[in-house]
């Protein structure tokens, strides 16, 4: 009897896909199917980031998306967590990566490990370390010895964490993935082949390895011994998703190994959402069909402290908000996308999908209260160094903070303009304690209007790095000033400006809590910028979202815990503050704020504020007629049809200029829309969009799914330029491409579904 009630759940376990016991199971790529001991298995993941959930708040989480019908976790191992240090690791506490695993495979959920070294992830510098651009000339992502040497160190260690916990171990590890999206960023197999090579002999030799990667580009770095699965989005046509894998490898079995269930939020732009019927449908499709998928994100949470990356082209930087527009919010709770979803997820299965959890934390609000203590910025000054050029961050050692650069002018009688060349990332400038004016990188700023100064003013730059950029080719991202800095006079001259006293604020508790310590014994220089302490009391805990919008921009502190980056710009305007961190009676709130403020006070509210954009609709293009540019003839011209993917237009003669125009006609009812254009010298020969501005745009929706015109160049497929419904076409987009460039041919993608005819220009 008893032996017929094991087999009874042992069969249940894998009709419903839980793990059954800790005994060796096998999973493997199997008659076109991935196989789970033997039988065909629909992989229905959730992707989860460990660092981005509370360690107390995984468990939850977990079973979050256990009740959602889910399988499996999907997750990243961030490296820049791992190895702070050179050679220094730490998988501990809250990046006790095995302990989270194993929590899974305790509420009966597979894994998928995503090892890096590279995961893009909104994360900063895509998960790699910032110590790595220490050395000048290196090569992330590609075969430099000094760089592999490194991914080999990190990913051995992380093979001694995980490799224990696959499946033929008696672990729940399904699955391990080489490397992330490596087609958005080159074409080099060498380089992934080393990768794979470096993850099996981390001990993941015997499991299934996978490459994800986007339809229009993974044959670029596809090897043939791994299994090659699709990353796309909410409103995707799956079966056109799958159509190039089906024609490669008919009988391979189909996974999105990265659904989009939203998308991420840069500070200054529109806050972002996805239609959840689509998001919906989208599973639904794929589950009828058989096919895997990971659902990314299920869950977002938070990139607590200075775990924020930056998109690129331009320097977009990331929220600390990773919501996602999710199917479990930010703070962990349901949303109508995750009812929805769970319906549907239950209708593909036989097993009752377990109760949904009650909310790891209650919600509190706490009433406003005032920072009155103090301390300036120049009391976080932790150690200056001269030095006659300017000096990075790295080069001084630091990974996260500002940096203050010190010089003394020459006698400039006129008013003149400061040049600072690679301003990263948020530059504020003083004449002897006066501010003179902002460099926001964001914007593509890099110079300041200076008034008359006499001989000696002392010229401060105090330099506030945000994260570092991790996607694209611009991830070494180095911060501080990168460049020069010189004065343009009115005469024409140019002055060099040397001999630099640089000094360090790193963004640190400790450090924080120093500068309140000397506040008494060191003067402002710098306006109001500094530190802001203050207490609150609550009577019981609980998650809060503690409203920053008094404050100007910098990073919070509770109970030493770093929330993460604030900017009064928007669109987000609260902090998660989770209560497993808060105690009952008093708690300490330290605020660095790098550009001040005349009113510390911050308030707890029991929603967050997400989208309360602070500077207009975003990012704003020159729109208006006079901004038009005349238009030279068409180099080329043709239509496109709905559904036929990248569409590649030869150029009858290669043209020459700064400004690349497309104009697009949409007959089939769309506003004319275009999700991505990109341009080459030669055949092969791309040119670099990292620089790339809207110059002019005659239409473009940012109100409704943040349609920018720079979304038609961002390289990513799955955002796109869109002009707003009641915009007549034909509509035009001229891109400043930074210098003249001799194009070859261009390349263009619409939107899923969409059709146009287009003209071409190349403007000089
Ligand atoms: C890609 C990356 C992910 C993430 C998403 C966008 O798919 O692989 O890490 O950056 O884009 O959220």
């Amino acid at each position: 009897m008893k032996s017929i009630r094991l087999l009874f759940v042992i069969a249940w376990a894998a009709l419903c896909g839980s793990v059954a016991s800790h005994a060796a199971h096998t999973f493997a790529v199997a008659d076109g199917s991935l196989m789970l001991d033997g039988r065909p298995f629909t992989v229905r993941a959730a992707e989860l980031h460990y660092p981005r959930i509370p360690r107390p708040y995984w468990e939850h989480r977990i079973k979050m998306c256990k009740s959602l019908g889910m399988n499996t976790i999907c997750l990243y191992v961030f490296w820049n967590l791992h190895e702070p240090k050179e050679s220094q690791f730490d998988f501990t506490g809250q990046n006790d990566v095995a302990h989270f695993c194993r929590l899974a495979q305790k509420h009966g959920m597979w894994v998928i490990v995503r090892p890096g070294p590279y995961v893009c992830a909104e994360w900063e510098m895509g998960g790699l370390p910032w110590w790595l651009l220490k050395k000048h000339d290196i090569g992330l992502r590609q075969l430099d010895p000094y760089f592999m040497e490194r991914v080999r160190a990190f990913e051995q260690r992380v093979g001694e964490q995980l490799a224990p916990l696959t499946i033929d171990r008696g672990g729940p590890i399904i699955m391990v993935q080489v490397e992330n999206e490596y087609g958005s960023y080159g074409t080099d197999k060498p380089y992934v082949s080393q990768i794979r090579d470096i993850i099996r002999q981390a001990g993941f030799d015997r499991v299934t390895l996978f490459q994800c990667d986007w339809s229009t580009n993974f044959e670029n770095n596809a090897l043939p011994d791994l299994l090659w699965t699709m990353n796309f989005g909410t409103g995707s046509d799956v079966d056109e998703q799958f159509r190039r894998l089906g024609e490669l490898r008919p009988t391979a079995p189909k996974m999105c190994s990265e659904f989009w269930s939203g998308w991420f939020d840069k500070w200054g732009a529109q806050h972002e959402t996805r239609p959840a019927d689509d998001m919906v449908a989208g599973i639904d499709q794929m589950l009828r069909q058989g096919i895997s998928f990971s659902l990314y994100m299920t869950h977002g949470g938070t990139s607590f402290s200075h775990w924020a990356g930056a998109n690129s082209p331009g320097y977009a930087p990331d929220v600390t908000s990773y919501d996602y527009d999710a199917p479990i919010n930010e703070q962990g709770l349901p949303t109508h996308k995750y009812w929805l979803l769970r319906d549907v997820m239950q209708h593909h299965t036989t097993c009752a999908l377990p109760d949904v959890p009650e909310p790891a934390m209650p919600i509190i609000s706490i009433p406003e209260f005032r920072l009155t203590e103090y301390a300036p910025l120049d009391a976080g000054i932790t150690s200056t160094v001269k030095s006659s050029p300017l000096r990075t961050m790295e080069e001084l050692d630091m990974g996260w903070g500002s940096v203050v650069y010190r010089t003394s002018l020459p006698d400039i009688e006129e008013p003149s303009t400061l040049t600072v060349d690679q301003c990263h990332d948020y530059g504020r400038v003083f004449i002897d304690s006066t501010l003179v004016g902002t460099i926001d990188r964001r914007l593509g700023q890099s110079a300041v209007n200076l008034p008359p100064c006499k001989q000696g003013a002392q010229l401060t730059i105090l330099v506030e790095g945000m994260g570092r950029i991790n996607f694209g080719r611009a991830i070494a991202d180095r911060k501080g000033i990168a460049g020069g800095v010189g004065i343009t006079l009115a005469n024409g001259d140019h002055i060099s400006l040397t001999r630099w006293d640089i000094g360090l604020v790193p963004d640190d508790y400790e450090c924080a809590l120093n500068a309140l310590s000397n506040a008494d014994k060191i003067i402002s220089s710098m306006g109001t910028a500094g530190y802001y302490r203050g207490y609150f009391h609550i009577d019981s805990v609980g998650d809060t979202f503690l409203n920053t919008e008094h404050f100007g921009k910098g990073q919070v502190y509770v109970n030493g815990h770093p929330l993460g980056r604030f900017w009064s710009i928007g669109p987000q305007q609260t902090l998660y503050l989770p209560g497993c961190w808060l105690q009952k009676g008093r708690n300490e709130v330290i605020v660095l704020d790098v550009a001040g403020t005349g009113h510390p006070t911050l308030l707890g509210q029991l929603t967050p504020e997400l989208n309360r954009l602070r500077t207009g609709t975003g990012r704003s293009h020159g729109t208006g007629p006079e901004a038009r540019p005349s238009m030279p003839a068409a180099v080329a011209q043709g239509a496109i049809a709905a559904g036929s993917g990248w569409h590649h237009v030869t150029l009858p003669q290669a043209a020459v200029g700064r400004y690349l125009a497309v104009e697009l006609t949409s007959d089939d009812g769309h506003c004319a829309s275009l999700a991505e254009i990109t341009a080459y010298h030669s055949s092969s020969d791309r040119i670099m969009s990292e620089n790339w501005a809207v110059r002019y745009v005659s239409g473009e929706d940012a109100l409704h799914g943040n349609h920018t015109a720079d979304k038609a160049f961002d390289l990513q497929e799955s955002t796109h330029w869109s002009c707003a419904q009641t915009d007549a076409t034909p509509q035009l987009l001229v891109i400043d491409m930074g210098i003249k460039q001799t194009i070859a041919s261009v390349n263009l993608l619409l939107p899923q579904g969409h059709a146009a005819r287009y003209r071409l220009f190349v403007i000089e």
